[in-house]
């Protein structure tokens, strides 16, 4: 019996689409249990308790990946992050069914091949790649196999989540997406994304908050989100240091100097004003990334 904790991740940081991602302390966890034969699954909504559910699908998957027969599990989640909510939900779940069905064979896959794994199944690394190793990350899938670098953020910063109560689908939001891009949007983006990870990493809070503008995704993604334009148009004229849709939304991400609890007053203040029912979260990097430890019946989870 062990629980895999996997943290939540804030994905694009704007200009940094399918590539950038950065991992927080607040976490989905799953205990695994090994029974006989069967599947049961405790902890979730009743329409994720079948085998439909995208962290048993991810055992079997990798099961048979590793020519072994499903074995019999009981699943209990714990589970603190917004489903469809642009916390990488989702990427919690597939790291959660490679490692559980990985541990349950004896541990035989390297947390590079796990991290290959998940990614193809994600279809992207950027919110996969920070849940496994922690901290802020750059990374790409090349021919299968996913590179990445942490990025060391400057540690004058903060992150809060602003949440609404609505879902949106990843689906959904990148069905708004288009095919092709303006050349000059291309190369905006590589500016946008090299000034924002220079600007994070020496702490440049000038240069943050430009830097988190996009021609890729953001755009598009604006009317699916009612109050986007509201809300970001708020940050951008206050002394916050950035504001920018996390993952595929419908969250979205305000970065703060750490001390600016002013700002935060503020934001909250306007919130309120909103329909939508926004929630603030302030959020800490999880610079460990996945956690597994064993349990006894008897512990405290
Ligand atoms: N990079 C992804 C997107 C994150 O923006 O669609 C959500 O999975």
């Amino acid at each position: 019996m062990f629980e895999i904790k996997v943290p939540a991740t804030s994905a694009n940081m704007g200009p940094g689409l399918d590539t950038l991602g950065v991992a927080f302390k607040l976490y989905n966890r799953f205990i695994v249990e090994e029974i006989e034969t069967g599947f049961e699954i405790f902890g979730c909504d009743e329409k994720f308790r079948n085998s439909d559910n995208l962290v048993y699908k991810l055992m079997l998957k990798t099961f048979e990946k590793l020519g072994i027969v499903p074995k019999g599990v009981r699943l209990t989640f714990k589970t603190d992050l917004p489903v469809m909510g642009g916390l990488g939900s989702s990427a919690t779940c597939i790291l959660a069914g490679i490692t559980a069905a990985n541990m349950l064979c004896g541990d035989v896959l390297t947390k590079q091949e796990v991290l290959n794994f998940a990614c193809v199944i994600e279809g992207h690394p950027d919110n996969v790649t920070p849940a496994l190793v922690g901290g802020m990350t750059a990374s790409i899938m090349n021919e299968g196999v996913t590179h990445y670098n942490k990025i060391p953020i400057s540690g004058g910063i903060k992150f809060c989540a602003l949440i609404p109560k609505f879902q949106l689908s990843t689906e959904d939001s990148r069905a708004v997406l288009p095919q092709t891009i303006p050349f000059k949007d291309g190369v905006y983006n590589v500016g946008m994304v090299s000034m924002l990870i220079a600007a994070l990493v020496n702490g440049d809070y000038k240069g943050i908050k430009l830097a988190c503008n996009d021609k890729l995704h953001q755009p598009y993604r604006t009317s699916l989100i009612e109050n986007y334009s509201d809300i970001t148009s708020f940050v951008q004229d206050s002394e916050a240091l950035g504001v920018y849709l996390s993952g595929a939304g419908p969250t979205i991400m305000v970065m703060l100097k750490k001390d600016d609890n002013n700002t935060l007053e503020k934001l909250k203040k306007f919130l309120k004003c909103l329909s939508g029912n926004w929630e603030i979260l302030n959020l800490e990097i999880d610079e460990e990334g996945i956690q597994i430890r064993g349990l006894t019946p008897g512990d405290i989870w």
